[in-house]
């Protein structure tokens, strides 16, 4: 199996990653990391931990609590108007007995990658701060992840926080510079891939008639805070009740990396510009100097991509 550390800012679509990864076959997740982003770092976490009992009753994946705030900047932007005031769309689920571990989420990414070297593949969904953490409390850890899909950023497309830059990566743009230029094996899974991979109504629909008996709950749920999603993205830019699986589909690529194709680009992330901070800048001179190397996903099998989301609910 794919053994996993889920780094996240639950969020609708993180929530639907880690649904995803809860239900895929093959797969065993380490743990979850929580960290601010879509909502501040405990509501984050409160969702995570809410999330899994909703879907494994009384089996416990360790949650340990991350940053709540970025390495620089002191102002945290949440998105509240895409995922909802509590971030899933204001789905109230029931609450949670289990409580988070003591250590901090780059400790737990530290420990967990040392314990098992080669072993383990972390999934980013949200700002870089923790893992820009753990780097500093592990040198070490290229070495000791087996490799690291990051959602976030934008090559080719424009941004969805500003002009030309992705939300997770405008949120810590520090710490993603910092991951990126760190030589960790790497593969960047960005909009130019996810804003692709939509989810639709009919999509829905179908998973409401064909989901598993046993799926009954967490498919409810997905109705009800994607119907909140889909509200956001029909007014930005969508005409269809609609929304892109952003996490989803890093989630997906981690496991199934064939889903798209990649391209080794060496790049930077953009600090300070005024109107460029959290932007990809993406060295594609044919030497190319700034920046190290990481692999971009370019293209997606969009239907293939679909598909494998629901079967594992089907
Ligand atoms: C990313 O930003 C967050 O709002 C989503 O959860 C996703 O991780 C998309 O830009
Ligand atoms: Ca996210």
């Amino acid at each position: 199996p794919t053994r996993l550390i889920l780094d996240v800012d639950t969020g609708i679509d993180d929530a639907l990653a880690i649904l995803y990864a809860l239900k895929a076959p093959n797969v065993v997740i380490e743990g979850i990391t929580t960290i601010f982003g879509n909502v501040d770092v405990e509501q984050a976490t409160e969702n995570t931990l809410r999330l899994l009992s909703l879907a494994q009753p009384g089996y416990e994946i360790p949650v340990a609590v991350g940053a709540g705030t970025a390495l620089a900047k002191k102002t945290a932007g949440y998105a509240t108007g895409v995922h909802g005031e509590n971030g899933i769309g204001g789905v109230e689920l029931a609450s949670s007995n289990q409580q988070p571990v003591q250590e901090t989420a780059a400790e737990f990414i530290v420990r967990i990658a040392k314990e098992n070297p080669g072993e383990i593949v972390l999934v980013t969904l949200a700002h870089l701060t923790n893992l820009s953490q753990a780097l500093e409390l592990e040198p070490n850890l290229k070495n000791l992840l087996k490799k690291v899909v990051v959602m976030g950023g934008t090559v080719f497309r424009p941004g969805n926080k500003t002009p030309v830059a992705e939300a997770n990566i405008w949120g810590d743009p520090e710490a993603a510079d910092h991951v990126f230029t760190s030589g960790l094996p790497l593969t960047m899974v960005g909009l130019d891939v996810t804003q692709k991979t939509v989810i639709t109504r009919e999509h829905l629909n179908l998973l409401q008639r064909q989901g598993r008996e046993e799926n009954r709950e967490i498919i409810a749920f997905m109705e009800e805070s994607l119907s909140h999603y889909f509200k956001f993205y029909q007014e930005v830019n969508y005409f269809i009740e609609s929304a892109p699986l952003h996490d989803p589909l890093a989630l997906m690529v981690a496991l199934q990396p064939d889903l798209v194709t990649t391209r080794q680009m060496k790049v930077r992330v953009e600090c300070k510009g005024e109107h460029t901070a959290g932007m990809v800048v993406a060295d594609l001179r044919p030497q190319p100097k700034v920046g190290e190397f990481i692999e971009v996903a370019v293209e997606v099998d969009t239907e293939r991509a679909v598909g494998v989301f629901l079967s594992a609910f089907i």
